[in-house]
């Protein structure tokens, strides 16, 4: 079982400040961490919910990932990430039996982890991100 852990539920939204807000005067949520990806084109705040985050999205330019895919579906959940205890191997293995993934390799993500997207064509309409940390 490669998957440890589900590291984040990551929601893409139009405006960052007032999904926070919404997050923290409704259920108590504090923000543990705030980046902005510039190579993604997104911004993120992290939201610790037990061992696991709600990671809040937002757009920074137009031709983001994330701008792409709140004009076509609008607000909502738009990957769930899974941790990982490596990376490479876990990414080797979706490739290896002809999966289709968005990442060939590893890459930096937030939080000093490294990360790969697996597409979800091939994984029944849901966007994987593996997370190492
Ligand atoms: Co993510």
């Amino acid at each position: 079982m490669m998957l440890t852990e589900i590291d984040h539920i990551a929601i893409a939204v139009h405006d960052l400040d007032a999904a926070v807000a919404y997050y923290e005067s409704t259920f108590g949520c504090v923000v543990a961490h705030r980046e902005l990806i510039e190579t993604d084109g997104v911004e993120e705040a992290l939201l610790k919910v037990a061992d696991s985050y709600i990671q809040l999205l937002t757009p920074t330019r137009d031709d983001s990932p994330v701008a792409k895919y709140l004009e076509r579906k609008g607000e909502g959940i738009h990957h769930v990430g899974y941790r990982v205890d490596d990376c490479a191997a876990a990414l080797a293995q979706v490739i290896a039996q002809g999966y289709k993934t968005i990442d060939q390799a590893p890459r930096p993500g937030s939080r000093g982890t490294t990360v790969a997207f697996v597409h979800p064509k091939t994984a029944f309409g849901t966007l994987i991100e593996l997370v190492q940390e």
